[in-house]
């Protein structure tokens, strides 16, 4: 498969949900490839793994390195063009900018049905409470400790005379058929055309006096009062032959058009149906959209297009 997401794995120990990620990225219709294997123990066994099967592996080692180590893996993250960050028995604590950086970028997976038993010692206090069905779930990474967004969940029946150690056992099994199928989907959902609507759609109607609107059908969103606004974004969804989803937005003039098309040819390209207007197409269709990039490029879009009654608005609370 063409243009696969590219995947960072955090390890600390043995890495067996790291096993099950990179060899489910050996069918040919996986849409991630594991780029990279790191952590935070140089000698995790996990990481020999990952080497013997030909992937690219970084021992970093995070003895009270603090933020030298937090820098450094974002250094290798930069250098390996990662998009999504999979933690896979990752036991640290992360940084809060860390975090907000890979902010919808970073997926974990934990032993329980989250929000029951977040933490360590889970299958423990999954017997402790008498439960009959526990489980694991992969979720996405914020502030708090396993409390993100969930992605998906597998169940697992508790069975009487189970241990603790039974039972991470058979979740265990759970989690190698959750995580590799979870994580398909997370990174092929931002390639589906409604989801980018839908955060381009976020972003746009974020900026002041913005309102959705249809262009020859495609979702657009305008600026302005009702009786004078204008269009300064505009879907281009597979049209006219051309099999791609990216999103319109006005640039400055034909020049600037012309270099940027040519310094990205792949991000950028001239909207052919449109004819000579200041219109550029920005591909959303990649692995690994930069969406700050696009949330920049329709600010600017929108700059060119308001009436000066809200640019200058704009210009007085950027002097603040
Ligand atoms: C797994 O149980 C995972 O859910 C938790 O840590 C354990 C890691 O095991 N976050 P492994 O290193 O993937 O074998």
């Amino acid at each position: 498969m063409a243009d696969r997401a590219r995947v960072a794995i955090l390890i600390s120990g043995r890495g067996s949900n790291m096993a099950a990620l990179i060899y489910a990225a050996r069918a040919d219709d996986c849409p991630y490839e594991i780029a990279l294997v790191t952590g935070d123990k140089p000698d995790a066994p996990g990481l020999s793994l990952a080497r013997a099967e030909g992937i690219d592996i970084l021992r970093l080692d995070d003895k009270s390195l603090g933020a030298t180590y937090w820098k450094a893996l974002q250094e290798a993250l930069d250098a390996a063009r990662i998009d999504t960050i999979a933690l896979a028995g990752f036991m640290r604590i992360i940084p809060t900018d860390f975090v907000a950086r890979w902010a919808g970028r970073m997926v974990n997976i934990h032993p329980s049905l989250l929000p029951r038993h977040p933490g360590l010692r889970s299958h423990d206090a999954v017997l402790a409470a008498g439960e009959t069905t526990t489980g694991a779930t992969v979720h996405l990474v914020s502030d708090q400790v396993d409390s993100g967004a969930i992605l998906g969940q597998v169940e697992v029946a508790v069975l009487p005379g189970d241990t603790a150690d039974s039972l991470a056992t058979r979740v265990l099994i759970a989690e190698h058929q959750l995580y590799p199928r979870i994580l398909s989907e997370f990174v092929t959902r931002e390639r589906d055309p409604d989801w980018i609507v839908a955060k381009v759609g976020g972003l746009a109607l974020a900026l002041p006096e913005t309102r959705f609107k249809t262009s020859h059908g495609a979702p657009g969103w305008k600026v302005g009062s009702p009786s004078s606004d204008k269009f300064f974004a505009i879907m281009w969804l597979s049209h006219h032959g051309e099999e791609s989803t990216a999103v319109l937005l006005k640039t400055s003039g034909q020049d600037e058009m012309a270099q940027l098309i040519a310094a990205e040819p792949d991000l950028y390209f001239r909207p052919a149906y449109y004819g000579p207007s200041d219109w550029i197409g920005l591909r959303l269709d990649r692995a690994g959209v930069g969406w700050d990039h696009v949330a920049e490029w329709l600010s600017r879009s929108w700059q060119t297009t308001a009436p000066p009654r809200l640019t200058r608005l704009l210009r007085v609370a950027d002097e603040f």
